[in-house]
């Protein structure tokens, strides 16, 4: 049975993942760690294992590892798109300096290590539409270069040392449970929220963007799946494409409006996000991961949006 530590456990999909890993392999093999203390965790974390830590701090984090017998590491740590453009040098140094740091231990350690690259790591410069699994990659923002760096730091310790690191290109993330902070793809689940409780939404993305997104449960599937693959059938290992659904604000805002017939949506458009919009694909090629590793989404942007609308009609009550 593996026992693993969920890094950043406390964000949007770590408060998801944990659970979801726990009903896999039991609540003892899971342990939940994050910046926060205790007191500050949500319902679902609280419940289990966790331990108060930060990714750069090498020996606390040696200890956690050694304490629980841990042998694989979900790395969820990440400052995201639209917040590391305001903090450009701290976005580096947790992205890349916890990557760094986690590499170096699980190289020592032998552990397996799942960390996420995302849409961003491509760049205005990428092929827009069925993005390939294997293209040009020059990100215009400090989270794509270090989601870039990353992915190739991953291979390299992989080739170099058989670290066993694996890994997929996240696209927006929707959900219901922990809100995004501070990402690109953040309107899409702002949306549902405000559709719910005000009727009405002022969009910060132009529309027309497409950008691709993939709801909760099949970001969690895509998290199990990589790192439960067969390690011989893989060429890729890191950064996976995996999408799931591609859309703009106007085609969302229709969907919601199938069940909130009267929601209506207008436009304040923030150039640093919509900047950062506009240099990532519209939508990307994931037949390398249905390939190598059977992945195959079940939610689109129909059986999502009924699935949003039911649990937050009743979250928000
Ligand atoms: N959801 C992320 C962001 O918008 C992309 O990986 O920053």
């Amino acid at each position: 049975m593996k026992k693993i530590l969920v890094m950043g456990a406390a964000g949007q999909i770590g408060s998801e993942l944990v659970p979801h890993l726990r009903s896999i392999y039991g609540e003892q093999n899971v342990v939940a760690s994050d910046l926060k203390e205790r007191s500050e965790l949500g319902d679902t974390l609280n419940k289990g294992l966790y331990e108060k830590l930060d990714i750069l701090d090498t020996e606390g984090t040696v200890a956690v590892i050694k304490k629980y017998n841990i042998d694989s590491v979900y790395n969820l740590v990440a400052l995201l798109s639209s917040v590391g453009e305001q903090k450009p040098q701290l976005s580096w140094k947790i992205n890349l300096g916890g990557l760094v740091n986690l590499l170096e231990i699980s190289r020592e350690m032998k552990l397996a290590l799942f960390t996420p690259s995302s849409i961003g790591a491509f760049g205005p410069s990428t092929p827009k539409v069925n993005t390939p699994q294997d293209t040009i990659q020059r990100p215009t923002s400090i989270y794509g270069v270090t989601k870039v760096a990353g992915e190739l730091l991953c291979d390299y310790y992989f080739k170099k040392y058989g670290v066993d690191t694996r890994g997929v290109r996240f696209p927006g993330i929707i959900s219901n449970v922990t809100l995004p902070g501070g990402g690109t793809t953040d309107y899409a689940v702002d949306i549902y929220y405000e559709a719910i409780r005000k009727g009405h939404y002022t969009c910060y993305i132009k529309k027309g963007t497409f950008m691709d997104m993939m709801y909760m449960p099949d970001c969690l599937k895509a998290a199990v799946d990589i790192m439960e693959a067969d390690p011989s059938k893989l060429k890729h290992r890191n950064c996976f494409n995996v999408a799931a659904m591609s859309f703009e604000p106007e085609m969302l805002a229709a969907e919601i409006r199938k069940h909130i017939p009267s929601f209506t949506m207008d436009y304040n458009v923030d150039p640093v996000r919509q900047g950062i919009a506009d240099s990532w694909p519209d939508s990307m090629d994931d037949s390398a991961a249905r390939e190598e590793w059977g992945w195959k989404p079940e939610f689109d942007l129909k059986n999502m949006t009924e699935d949003m609308i039911k649990v937050l009609k009743e979250k928000l009550k």
